[in-house]
């Protein structure tokens, strides 16, 4: 039953979490337009900023309900060979990129709203929103094999 509850929530916050980079790769891209980036980004950026932080934590959450509903942690941790024990360490792996890559994002983000950017913060800032962008994709090729595997 928790495991059924979670396997939604998992699926849910996926479809916000990548959802959302993809959209937001779509307006960084598409809104060229220095004036209007300063009217847009400053008001989406806050709200974008909670959503997204919300759907990672709803996505790790239920991701370890749903690893330990299928008993994936022991073998995770001492050291088995079986297939889905070594996708799931690949996956861990990308995932904590992708934390690391968003908190870099987000302290730039809180430090620069509303203000002018130096190159370098500009630079990490969009380098690190793209490869979240290419991680997810990743990720979700992962998690397809796992759940082809179970
Ligand atoms: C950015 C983070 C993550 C994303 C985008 C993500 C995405 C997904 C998606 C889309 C599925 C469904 C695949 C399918 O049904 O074909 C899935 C399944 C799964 N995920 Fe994640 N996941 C993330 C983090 C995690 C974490 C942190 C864990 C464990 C600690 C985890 C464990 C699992 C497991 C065990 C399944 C298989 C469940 C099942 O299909 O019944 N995930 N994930």
């Amino acid at each position: 039953m928790i495991e059924n509850l979670s396997l939604h929530f998992h699926l849910f916050a996926a479809i916000a979490w990548i959802g959302g980079s993809i959209f937001m790769a779509m307006i960084g891209l598409f809104l060229r337009d220095k004036d209007a980036q300063n009217v847009v980004y400053p008001k989406i950026g806050p709200i974008f900023g909670y959503y997204q932080l919300v759907s990672l934590m709803i996505l790790i959450a239920s991701g370890v309900i749903l690893a330990q509903g299928f008993s994936l942690f022991g073998p995770l941790f001492d050291g088995s060979n079986m297939e889905i024990v070594d996708v799931l360490q690949k996956k861990l792996i990308l995932v904590t990129i992708v934390v690391v890559l968003t908190i870099v994002h987000f302290v730039i983000a809180i430090q620069t709203n509303g203000k002018e950017r130096t190159k370098l913060q500009y630079i990490v800032s969009r380098a690190s929103s793209l490869l979240i962008l290419l991680l997810n994709l990743w990720i979700l090729h992962y998690a397809i094999v796992i759940r082809e595997i179970l």
